[in-house]
């Protein structure tokens, strides 16, 4: 399995706050069968992207050596979008997962997205030639009450992150489902920020949703996963659109 997402560096943002709790994050993705886990610390635009890369490559660096083997690790980060807060493209460009053009993107998650968000998302994505992954996007509210927006950003050539836990959540299980019915879980993610509250928890999705009746959908996932990781350049996967209808999603 591929973790796409993840707070396990220590000290660098709220996720794992220190070298032992990293270390137990990563025994847990070991013994949940993830072979390979992206590394992406919150950037949110108030230090530079060279200081922001420099604290990350530390973290990892005194890491590396006590991690377990057989984990494959990338890294990258978690970059906030508002539409305003961002450096310049080139600058921009360097928050990728490293050795791809992938950017994790988390869009404002309270309240009414801005007008020009979506056109300010587009214009980077055009000036940069990155890859957007957008971050959980069963989480922000905006979504929720049109997610027509969900074609709306795949159509702008956004792929898609599901945080492993929403498959397991009340609040947030039949939206994901409904995500992975409609072919648009393209990514999923634990973004473990510690070891009991928000951990690790993908070998529990993978049976909710294999019991479900998603298994497929879930190998999908991954194989996407795979490919973005190679660098390969595709299309995102059509999904087909998704209805609120009253409390449910068609
Ligand atoms: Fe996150």
């Amino acid at each position: 399995m591929i973790d796409f997402h993840t707070h396990i560096l220590p000290h660098l943002d709220d996720g794992a706050k220190d070298t032992a709790t990293s270390l137990y994050m990563f025994q847990q993705e070991l013994s949940q069968g993830v072979k390979t886990v992206l590394c992406t610390p919150h950037y949110y635009g108030k230090r530079s992207p060279e200081r922001f890369l420099t604290q990350r490559n530390n973290a990892y660096a005194h890491l590396k050596e006590r991690i377990p083997q057989g984990i494959d690790i990338r890294l990258g980060a978690e970059v906030h979008f508002t539409g305003i807060n961002l450096p310049n493209h080139e600058e921009f460009g360097k928050l990728t997962i490293e050795g791809t053009k992938i950017i994790l993107i988390e869009l404002p998650f309270l309240g009414k997205w801005s007008r020009g968000l979506l056109p300010a998302l587009a214009d980077v994505i055009y000036e940069t030639g990155c890859v957007p992954v957008i971050a959980h996007v069963e989480r922000y509210c905006e979504v929720r009450k049109r997610p027509n927006l969900i074609s709306e950003l795949s159509d702008m050539g956004c792929f898609l992150q599901v945080n492993a836990r929403a498959f397991i959540e009340k609040r947030d299980r039949k939206f994901a489902m409904a995500l992975l019915e409609h072919g648009f879980v393209h990514c999923i993610g634990s973004d473990a920020h510690d070891t009991v509250i928000r951990s690790v928890d993908l070998l529990e999705a993978k049976k909710a949703v294999e019991k479900a009746g998603y298994a497929a959908e879930w190998e999908r996932a991954q194989e996407i996963m795979e490919k973005l990781l190679a660098g390969e350049d595709f299309p995102v996967p059509q999904g087909k659109p998704i209805r609120k209808f009253f409390k449910s999603y068609r």
